[in-house]
This record gives structure tokens, sequence and C-alpha cells, in this order.
């Protein structure tokens, strides 16, 4: 079988990473596409070296751009890569604007697609993310979910449970694969950034970092919580373009410091008190690690990591960022269990399921 890979950003790197790996032990033929929504060196490249992903066969070169103008560039330049290659298989990941784009592509191609990490619902229509994973689940021919609500929110929405396969959480098998590199880093990183305790914090989404009024009083109450506990800070692009000038004013135990690579960040992560977030991915490490994760958002596509896992909800109530932080420094922790199929196997059930 032939299975083209399409992958854009960054969480997409360690979700198709250990696919790959798990394909490859079957003989199957693999393409790998990157459209280049992200591109720069630390949200890319490094990835692919640390994940020992190869080098993409195509790069689509699609760089940033408005939702519309960067969907619309990836379905125009993925079109010709995939009539050019027609595998039997497209393989989309996660929820960015690259996984909907090229499922898209394909349907109308009449090019079978899977999702991998599907059915994930915030049910927050205003999240960019939430559309993509709507209309790649209804557009893809097998989805691959990483969790039980998955599946019901599938059938929820009409889709045949023969296209539903429930086979764990791809990211924490990378997450496992890598926990010998992170250790071994971490005695590195621990010199190099001189760390004793500290926390971690990660912003990105544009309904925290896009306005004034939302992102700058949650700067000023991080950089009042670091007098407690220095924090650490690695930046994204969007965070950093918008708010350098700001960011460079913060008080020096908010240490703000360029993105990491993946070994580096999950040293930073198994190692940290607590971990301040709006990503999903980081909601699933920090709840597999064992870390208290206060995620700023008001919903998440991953509630197994708030009835299992180790998160709490905050929203945007800075009060209640305050108490939580207290709490996970005062090792006042919440009861957790690893959710089921979190076991570092997921994608070899992929590759099984495709195979056959
Ligand atoms: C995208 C995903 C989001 C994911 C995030 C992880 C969508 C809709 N969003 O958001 O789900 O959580 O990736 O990082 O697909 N930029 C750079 N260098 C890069 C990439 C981006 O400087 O390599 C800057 C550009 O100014 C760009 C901005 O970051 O405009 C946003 O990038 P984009 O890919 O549009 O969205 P993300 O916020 O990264």
């Amino acid at each position: 079988m032939h299975v083209l890979h399409v992958v854009g950003a960054r969480p997409n790197f360690m979700k198709a990473a250990p696919v790959h790996r798990g394909l490859a032990g079957h003989g199957h033929i693999q393409t790998l596409v990157h459209t280049g929504q992200h591109y720069d060196v630390q949200m890319s490249d490094v990835f692919f070296k640390q994940l020992g992903i190869p080098k993409p066969d195509e790069n689509l070169n699609v760089g940033s751009a408005s939702h519309a103008q960067q969907t619309a560039a990836i379905m125009s330049r993925f079109e010709p890569v995939a009539l050019a290659h027609r595998p039997d298989m497209v393989l989309v990941y996660g929820d960015v604007n690259s996984t909907v784009a090229a499922a898209l592509v394909c349907s109308k191609l009449g090019i079978r697609v899977a999702h991998v990490e599907a059915g994930l619902r915030s049910f927050d229509r205003s999240m960019p993310e939430e559309t993509n994973r709507m209309l790649t689940d209804q557009l893809a021919d097998l989805l691959f979910t990483p969790s039980r609500d998955g599946d019901e929110n599938l059938a929820r929405e009409g889709i045949a449970k023969e296209k539903v396969f429930l086979v764990g959480n791809v990211m924490i098998d990378t997450l496992i694969r890598l926990l010998p590199a992170a250790d071994e880093a971490f005695t590195r990183l621990k010199n190099e950034l001189s760390l004793q305790d500290f926390g971690l914090i990660t912003l990105h989404r544009p309904s925290n970092v896009d306005e004034e009024a939302v992102f700058l009083p949650m700067l000023e109450m991080l950089d009042r919580l670091s007098g407690d506990l220095p924090l650490i800070f690695p930046v994204h692009p969007r965070t950093r373009n918008k708010w350098s000038a700001r960011l460079e004013r913060s008080n020096p135990n908010l240490r703000v410091i360029d993105p990491l690579g993946y070994v580096e960040f999950l040293a930073l992560q198994k190692n940290a008190r607590v971990v301040i977030t709006d990503s999903g991915g980081i909601q699933e490490e920090s709840t597999y690690l064992g870390i208290p994760c206060l995620t700023l958002r008001e919903n998440t596509e991953r509630p197994i990591t708030v009835t299992m896992g180790t998160n709490v909800l905050i929203g945007r109530d800075l009060g209640l960022l305050r108490k939580h932080f207290c709490a996970a420094l005062n090792g006042d922790r919440k009861q957790h269990i690893l959710p089921p199929l979190w076991d570092g196997r997921a994608a070899i059930r992929i590759a099984e399921i495709l195979s056959r």
C-alpha cells in the first residue's frame, strides 16, 4: 500500500512520527508532504530531527497568511502533489489548517483519507481548530480516535461506526519513546538555565494572545506568580510577534525564551512543579507525566485530561489561576489516573488496522 502523510504545523509532527515508524514495520511505501504552515527551524526542522521523521518528499512552502489564504494555498498546492503520487491512503493529523485542507482535496479527488486524532470536540465554534476537526471528520474514510469521548462525538454527528477505531493517543507514543532523551537533556538544561524549582508556561491561542484586554492582565498575573516560583515561558512566534516589547519588560523571574525543541520542552515539562498553558497537546502530556496543568481556556476538546488527569480548566479567572497555582506549590495535587490506551502502542494499532 502507498500511504501519504500530510503534516504542516508543530503539533502534527509528534503525531505523525510514530505512525510513520509503525507503517515502516509493515513495509508500506510512504510519502511525506510538509505543507510549510510552520517553517521556522524551532517550529519545524528541530522536530523532524529529534523525532526521527525522514525529510519530507515534498514541501508546499505555504507559510503564514489569513486562514482562508493559508487553507486555499495548501489546497491548490497539494492537489497536483496528490495527483502525481496517487496514494492508496492519505493520513492527516490533529486539527490544524493543513489537516482540513488536505482532507478536502483528497475527498474531491476520490483518494481515501484517514484522520488520526479524530472525534475530539471542544464544542466551541469560535476556535478555528473546532471547525477543522468537524469538517475533517466528516470527510474522512477512516477515523482513529484517542479516547472513548471521541467515538461518542462521532456517533452523535452521524458518522458510521464501521469507520471509527479507538486506538489511543499517538502523542503519548512519542512521549514514551523520547522520555530517556528528555531525561538526558534535562541534566544539560538544568545547568544552562540554572534551574531549581520552576513552573512552565505556554500561551499562543488567538483567544488569549490577540487582544490586549485579555493578554496583559494574564501576563501581569504571571509576573506576580513568578515571585513565588520562577516561571519559564518559551514563547510561540505568534505571541512574540505581538508582544515582544512588553515581554522584555517582564519580571526577571518570568524567563521569556525562544520556542524549544520537543525533547527540551518535554524535559522541562517533566520536571516542572506546575504547567500553565492554552495548548491542547500539553494538557495530555502533563496528564501522562502527573504534573499539575492549569489550562487558560474555558473548554477543552480533551475532557479526559480533566476527568482522569491533572488538568484544571481555569478559563480567564485569574483569581482561580492564583488559587490553583498556590495549591500546586503546596503539593495539594489533584487525584489522577492514566487514561486507557495511553500505552505507547496507539500507532502500532493504526498500522495494523491500515495493513488489514
Ligand atoms: C497553529 C494551529 C494551532 C496549533 C498551533 C501550534 C491552525 C488554525 N492553528 O496555530 O491549532 O495549536 O499551530 O503551534 O492551524 N509563525 C512564525 N513561524 C512559524 C509559524 C508561524 O513566525 O514557523 C507566526 C506567524 O506570524 C504566523 C503566526 O505565527 O502568522 C501564526 O501561525 P499559524 O500557523 O497561522 O497559527 P498558529 O498560531 O501557529
